[in-house]
């Protein structure tokens, strides 16, 4: 029967070859001191943004019913992306259910057959994934390389419109996009910026909008994905940028269309999480101090860490086997940190992806520091 079908005999070979490569993905829950989670700012289990969850899915049921375009709309998504923009400082906002989705919807509901992306080689699996299936042509940019996307700019023919496609803070080695460059570059060649915001959103400039906030642009001279789910604390992702362009993906991006609403409580948690990141700057500030308290006493125990500032700290192991050895050396002295392999890296650059909290004191971290310095021995 199936199990003896060529699919399942095919499959049996697949996963045998994740096994003799160390590839093999298992599934864990938390367990340990987090470092490995992307609630920078402890928001997940804040009892404000907890209680309006719970009071939203009171008031609007737990399920939405159906797809935004038909009964599954509400109000509180309607307050949540006004909050949304305005937080943001774009015209308008519209809200998705995950980041995977936003960023499939923006590649392909924006993008037409002619149209060129210039995809940075580091972007995210969804940007990835939103490129192929848009029906652009793509460009993959070497990573960070302004001259190198500004000579491909001007090599490559177009019949339809350019974009750049970049992340803002890119989620496996925590450095940051030269965001001001990228858009003068593109206003210069008429080209469309696209700025995947999902982990410096929260974190990043001065209000906690980001790192187009830092970088001092307009956020409506492009289009940002902001993932929800993240520093936020609770799911889903927020397309901002001019009204336009999101009146364009209401009417034509299929992950908007064709798929059920998220929860409405959703929305309602996100409301809570954004009145906190805008009233307690104190907990972004905290994030930074003790990301760079964890980079340095990494420096002083001789472990390398690439430059940077931000909370996201890669240690770069290389071979697959070890970096789950040193991982599982962690998690047994109490820590959740984990390790990264290809295809989520580039391969021969297995790592552990640290993330920081804000709720992270000095004490734990210099106690991490001692068992990672163990476990490398
Ligand atoms: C850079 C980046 N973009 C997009 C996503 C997808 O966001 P979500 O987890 O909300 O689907 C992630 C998260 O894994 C990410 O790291």
């Amino acid at each position: 029967m199936l199990a003896d079908s060529p699919l399942a005999v095919r499959i049996r070979d697949r996963l045998l070859a994740l096994d003799s490569h160390n590839l093999r993905r298992s599934l864990r829950p938390p367990a340990g001191i987090d470092l490995s989670s992307n609630d920078y700012l402890n928001l997940s289990t804040d009892e404000r943004v907890t209680r309006a969850f719970v009071e939203g899915a009171e008031c609007d049921g737990v399920g939405s019913t159906g797809s935004r375009l038909l009964r599954g709309d509400r109000a509180a998504f309607h307050h949540v992306e006004e909050q949304f923009a305005a937080f943001k400082g774009t015209e308008r906002a519209l809200f998705f259910s995950s980041g995977y989705l936003a960023n499939l919807a923006v590649l392909t509901a924006l993008t037409e057959k002619g149209d060129v992306l210039f995809s940075d080689a580091r972007n995210h699996a969804s940007l990835i994934d939103g490129a192929k299936l848009s029906r652009a042509e793509i460009v993959v940019v070497p990573h960070n390389d302004l001259d190198a996307l500004a000579d491909l700019l001007r090599a490559t023919p177009c019949e339809g419109v350019r974009f750049v496609v970049v992340e803002s803070l890119y989620s496996m080695d925590g450095d940051l996009a030269r965001l001001a460059e990228y858009r003068d570059l593109c206003r210069a060649m008429h080209a469309t910026l696209i700025v995947d915001a999902a982990h410096a959103v929260g974190v990043c400039g001065a209000s906690g909008s980001g790192a187009i906030e830092d970088a001092g642009i307009d956020a409506n001279d492009c289009l940002s994905v902001n993932t929800a789910g993240k520093a936020l604390g609770v799911s889903g992702a927020f397309v901002a940028g001019p009204a336009w362009a999101i009146e364009h993906l209401v009417q034509r991006a299929r992950p908007f269309i064709f798929s059920t609403a998220a929860p409405p409580a959703v929305a309602h948690a996100i409301a809570a999480s954004l009145r906190i990141i805008r009233a307690e700057p104190q907990r972004r500030e905290r994030l930074r101090a003790r990301a760079a308290y964890l980079r340095h006493r990494l420096n002083e125990a001789g472990i390398d860490t690439p430059a940077g500032l931000s909370h996201i700290i890669s240690v770069v192991i290389g071979d697959n086997e070890r970096t789950l050895t040193v991982a599982a050396r962690l998690q047994s002295a109490g820590f959740d940190a984990r390790a990264i392999r290809p295809p989520s890296v580039p391969e021969g650059t297995a790592r552990l992806r640290l993330s920081v909290n804000a709720g992270l004191d000095e004490a734990v971290l210099d106690r991490f520091v001692r068992a990672l310095v163990r476990a490398l021995a």
